[in-house]
């Protein structure tokens, strides 16, 4: 019995030792699900996009230094605007920080950049480099997360919100020169902010029929105007600013960066400029207040777009969904929650369509949403990613 055993001991430890390996293997390989359909078909196309990147000799971007940060380089580059087999209406440039994969994801399902190209549109994430406190997203994640999607625009400094700017400015810049011949607007966004992208698409083809000059000169800025507000000089504030960082009571008028509207010749100006200007960790005050006020551009102004409130657009899918009510807002905050974009896109596409009707009276958003926002989760609140928008 005590021979046997001996002896089986080596073959069950082997066969335990191949188990174990083959099921490393295989959750390796089932970590990463397809959570939509673009895996199916996308790979080969993203491959293609990673190679062209990576091969010597392509014409490409110069990184070379951006604003002070003279060891600027990217760690992921993306083509998305060159391999447009058309003249695209618009590249949206969307701020999103690195470890947020789950909200690019609600992004990519909400409309996929196959769909986007249909519009005339195309779609890249603006990321910095991984800080090291990050634990749940490995700069291996998102080069296989590029290798998937290839709309990634990394650079190498690091993820903070005081290097908001960097990030800004890296957008602005990479979209006018790599977008230069291939994109007639640039919409800059936030990663946690809805946008009816149907609404601007149809927008943008007005302006650049009703307005042509407008559309192609270099004074192209429109979005949420935040008119002359003063800095937070409280220091218990995220947003705190001191008087050595801006000395002045006020702000000039600037945009809201949840999202705005520019264009190749606006965004190569602003970066131009910006490379005089002392930097300001502000991003949208410092570009498209500080930066543009000494180019004398003006801003146009669509504040009635964008509601402040995410319960309101939260009630706007509420209302699609039941009543096909057309919502009163296109633009506004997520309120944290990752699948409201998607919600949103999915249910207010039909209203390009004609499948939607005005809002009655008496039912406005005001009128009918309260109710349900109070009912909402506690830790539903407003993200307090840009509390100084809110005021
Ligand atoms: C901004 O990025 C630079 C360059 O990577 C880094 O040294 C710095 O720590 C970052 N700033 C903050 C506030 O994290
Ligand atoms: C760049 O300028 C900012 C703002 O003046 C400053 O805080 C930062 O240290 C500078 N960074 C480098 C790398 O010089």
């Amino acid at each position: 019995m005590r021979m046997r055993s001996r002896r089986l001991l080596p073959i069950v430890l082997s066969l335990l030792i191949l188990v174990l390996l083959c099921l490393s293997y295989f959750s390796g390989h089932l970590r990463d699900p397809p959570d939509d359909e673009f895996l199916l078909h996308l790979p080969a196309e993203a491959e293609q996009t990673l190679d062209k990147t990576t091969r010597p000799g392509e014409p490409s971007v110069p990184s070379g230094p951006l604003l002070n940060l003279t060891d600027f380089d990217y760690l992921l580059r993306s083509n998305v605007c060159r391999k447009a087999d058309r003249e695209l209406l618009a590249i949206l440039i969307v701020t999103s920080y690195a470890g947020h994969d789950a909200l690019r994801s609600a992004h990519r399902q909400a409309i996929p950049q196959s769909k986007l190209a249909e519009m005339g549109l195309q779609r890249v994430f603006l990321l910095a480099a991984l800080p090291t406190r990050e634990h749940f997203l490995t700069q291996e994640q998102l080069v296989s997360e590029q290798k998937r999607f290839g709309d990634l625009l990394q650079g190498n400094f690091v993820e903070d919100y005081r290097n908001l700017s960097y990030k800004h400015v890296m957008g602005l810049r990479w979209a006018a020169q790599e977008c230069k011949d291939h994109a007639k607007f640039i919409i800059k966004l936030d990663d946690d902010i809805i946008y009816d992208v149907f609404h601007l698409r149809r927008h943008l083809e007005a302006l650049e029929v009703g307005q042509p000059a407008l559309a192609t000169s270099s004074t192209l800025l429109s979005g949420f105007v935040l008119d002359a507000k003063p800095p937070i000089r409280l220091k218990a504030n995220k947003w705190y600013v001191t008087r050595q960082e801006y000395p002045h009571a006020l702000y000039p008028a600037y945009l809201s960066g949840w999202m705005y509207i520019t264009n190749v010749p606006t965004a190569s100006r602003l970066v131009a400029e910006a490379e005089r200007v002392p930097i300001f960790w502000i991003d949208d005050t410092w570009l498209t207040g500080v930066v543009r006020t000494r180019l004398g551009i003006p801003l146009e102004r669509h504040n009635d777009w964008f509601s402040a409130n995410a319960e309101f657009l939260d009630c706007c899918v509420r209302d699609l969904k039941q009543h096909s009510y057309e919502c009163e807002y296109s633009i506004g905050p997520n309120g944290g929650d990752d699948r409201l974009l998607v919600e949103f896109l999915h249910n207010v596409e039909k209203c390009y369509f004609d499948e939607c009707v005005k809002r009655p009276a008496g039912k406005s958003l005001k009128e009918t949403c309260v109710a349900a926002a109070k009912s909402r989760a506690p830790e539903h609140g407003l993200a307090e990613i840009k509390p100084v928008k809110l005021r």
